[in-house]
């Protein structure tokens, strides 16, 4: 058992026996002076192995390894000035725990570089590098604020079915999948099932959840799985409370990664916000046409408009972030709630030209929500088990999502499939 992570062999150990485990990152051999450097989940240490000082059992089984092998290292820890950190560790005993083939289907010190493709498809390996290895450390670490944050909101966590019978966002970006003798689909969203929880009492939940999103898009930032924070909560006045939590929630994510150690490694500076700015979907239309950008009334954000929006929210307006309110009624889902006859009580959060979430006051009001449904030309049978939690008090209710990868993304302004374990899109689906 390993006594210390690299991390923790500081030059106060020295004299000290100790026990580190990890991969074999290189060897330099020097003739009668070999270093081993092993690299561990906090990071590197040298091993330093001497004829004449280190058994040659030792150094011959140094000679033995391969890169990236697993081994297991007892030694004393020694101060040493010219070392990384200021120490090394003289080694007693070296066993080899799993050794690794040759050639590598990467190289883990980055002295060869690799495209993306053979990076995904090497992942295992590609995340022993320590600035790959730091953006999953840094998600971990929000993801752990944000449920922090929810927790302390009186957010309680729940799981929602992922293979579901009908539509939530619209028809068409289901995967169908066979379910014994019926079709069914993956989830898109937990939409539908978050919502009939505000008919249980159970009026604050989220969930950490994935989607599966079977549009064909081959972009930087859309994936046909992603990965997102819902959240659903009732008795709101409008969609004002829902755009509260969520400003708060992103701000505290944010906030932590900007004390994240992980950014030295990754070369990140994040400035936190104060608040974020709130502009009228109308108003968005105008700032568009000023810089020559036109966009009917009525239709979604297209990607362009959401790049140049980025751009003027940050030029002009000093913002990276930013909520669109009010968006026309046509461009949301049927459980939007209408704001007078053609707009709704929906937002979208946009960060750095990117809509990172979504969400808005949902109609409570069964009658309404059957119209609405129809209007949209959906079969109502294939609501009723929802239409149903409508039926015997339903308080009002609004909710968001927030992707976590587009977040990450956004946040270290890398590619979405940079922040994604294993991504899956139109042409991968392994690893
Ligand atoms: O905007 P979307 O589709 O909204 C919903 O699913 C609603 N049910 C949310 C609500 O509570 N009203 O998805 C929410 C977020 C998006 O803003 C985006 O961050 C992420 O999920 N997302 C994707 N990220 C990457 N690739 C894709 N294909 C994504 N689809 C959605
Ligand atoms: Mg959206």
């Amino acid at each position: 058992m390993r006594s210390h992570y690299s991390g923790e062999i500081s030059p106060e150990l020295d004299g000290k026996s100790v026990t580190v485990s990890g991969w074999v990152h290189e060897i330099r051999d020097l003739g009668r002076l070999k270093f081993l450097i092993l690299r561990d989940r906090e990071g590197f240490i040298q091993i330093t192995a001497k004829e004449g000082i280190t058994r040659s059992e030792v150094l011959s089984d140094i000679d033995q390894l391969s890169k990236e092998s697993v081994v297991e290292i007892d030694g004393r820890v020694k101060k040493n000035e010219k070392a990384p950190n200021g120490v090394e560790i003289i080694p007693d005993r070296i066993n080899l725990i799993s050794r690794s083939e040759s050639p590598l289907p990467l190289d883990v010190t980055q002295k060869v570089s690799s495209d993306l493709d053979t990076r995904l498809n090497n992942r295992f390996m590609d995340i022993r590098k320590p600035e790959i290895s730091a953006i999953f450390k840094l998600r971990g670490k929000i993801l752990d604020a944000g449920r922090e944050f929810l927790k302390e909101n009186g957010f309680i966590e729940i799981h929602t079915p992922k293979i579901i019978a009908s539509a939530s966002e619209g028809g068409t970006e289901l995967f169908p999948i066979s379910y014994f003798d019926r079709e069914a689909f993956l989830a898109q969203s937990p939409q539908l099932y978050k919502q009939m929880m505000m008919a249980t009492g159970l009026d604050r939940v989220y969930e950490i959840t994935t989607y599966f999103r079977a549009e064909e898009h081959d972009t930087r930032r859309h994936l046909n799985e992603v990965t997102a924070i819902d959240i659903e909560m009732a008795f709101i006045k409008d969609e004002g409370d829902v755009i509260n939590i969520l400003e708060k929630l992103v701000l505290t994510m944010i906030k932590e990664a900007s004390h994240c150690k992980e950014l030295d490694i990754l070369k990140r500076e994040i400035k936190v916000p104060e608040k974020i700015e709130r502009i009228e979907y109308d108003d968005v239309l105008k700032l568009l046409e000023e810089h020559r950008k036109k966009l009917p009334w009525g239709e979604d954000l297209d990607t362009e408009s959401e790049k140049l929006l980025g751009r003027v929210m940050r030029e002009e307006f000093g913002s990276d972030l930013y909520f669109v309110i009010h968006f026309p009624l046509s461009t949301k889902p049927f459980y939007t709630m209408p704001e007078g006859e053609r707009y709704s009580r929906s937002f979208d959060l946009g960060y750095k030209g990117v809509e990172i979430a979504s969400g808005g006051q949902r109609i409570h009001d069964p009658k309404l929500l059957l119209e609405r449904i129809k209007h949209f030309n959906l079969d109502p049978k294939n609501f009723e088990f929802y239409l149903k939690a409508f039926r015997y008090g339903m308080p009002p209710h609004g909710g968001f999502g927030l992707g976590i990868d587009r977040v990450m993304m956004q946040l270290l302004d890398l590619p979405i499939r940079e922040v994604v374990l294993f991504p899956r899109d139109r042409h991968r689906l392994t690893p």
